[in-house]
């Protein structure tokens, strides 16, 4: 059997999509590392946030972005108001510079990646050999959103959740640099009607095709 070529597959969307289990699940089932590129943001946000810095200022902001001394196990990094901050401070060009590094070499990892964000597929790794935009209707990414953090102990109200969202929305989607925008190759996942195992079939469905018609493009008869 001929080896595997090198497989990335970029996987992009809005808050709450389930974006993320649906990149794990391809993770695990092409047998590729994993990286959600949330958690860099994250981890900026929750700095900026212990040193008492101001998310309205982009230099504050960037400073924030050496991740040394944040561990990608600290709880605080899923926490409502990191998520908050890193959704602003995600927008400042800087910022993104300081990150776009340690992304592009995770996806340039010997045998393939799986990267989960907004700019992914656009900015991040636009060579991607599979590109999927993930969403869902916005009450119902608010729906899921309070299921999550309920079950994580956290006390949610719908409205505000999704009064939360559609701000991070406007603001992913309404900046200069890097907005959150579908590729024009990425094939738009929408999981409104679809529970879990669906969406996870689903995008799996996707990359196989992908995946064979690049090989029967690349294979002579
Ligand atoms: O799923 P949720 O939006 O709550 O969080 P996340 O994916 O962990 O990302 C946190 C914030 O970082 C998002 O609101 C985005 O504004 C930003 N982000 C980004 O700008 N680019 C990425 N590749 C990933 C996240």
């Amino acid at each position: 059997m001929p080896a595997r070529r090198d497989i990335v597959i970029a996987v992009d969307g809005p808050a709450a999509s389930g974006k993320g289990t649906i990149a794990r699940a391809l993770a695990s089932h092409f047998k590729l590392p994993y990286m959600d590129t949330g958690l860099l943001y994250r981890a900026a946000a929750l700095n900026l946030f212990r040193f008492g810095g101001d998310p309205g200022n982009e230099f504050e902001a960037v400073r924030a972005c050496d991740l040394t001394s944040v561990s990608v196990d600290d709880p605080d990094l899923r926490s409502e108001v990191v998520g908050s901050i890193a959704s602003r401070i995600s927008a400042y060009p800087g910022v993104r510079e300081q990150l776009i590094e340690r992304q592009r070499r995770f996806a340039a990892l010997a045998g393939g990646a799986v990267l989960d964000g907004r700019d992914i597929g656009t900015v991040i790794a636009p060579q991607a050999d599979a590109k999927l935009f993930v969403t869902a209707a916005v009450e119902v990414r608010a729906r899921r959103r309070v299921a999550e953090l309920l079950a994580r102990g956290i006390a949610a109200h719908f409205e505000d959740v999704l009064i939360d969202l559609k701000a991070r929305d406007e603001r992913d989607s309404g900046r200069q640099t890097a907005p959150l925008v579908q590729a024009p190759d990425a094939f738009l996942l929408d999981t409104s009607d679809m529970d879990i195992d669906q969406a996870v079939a689903a995008a799996i469905g996707f990359v196989e095709k992908r995946l064979r018609d690049s090989n029967d493009r690349h294979t002579p008869d």
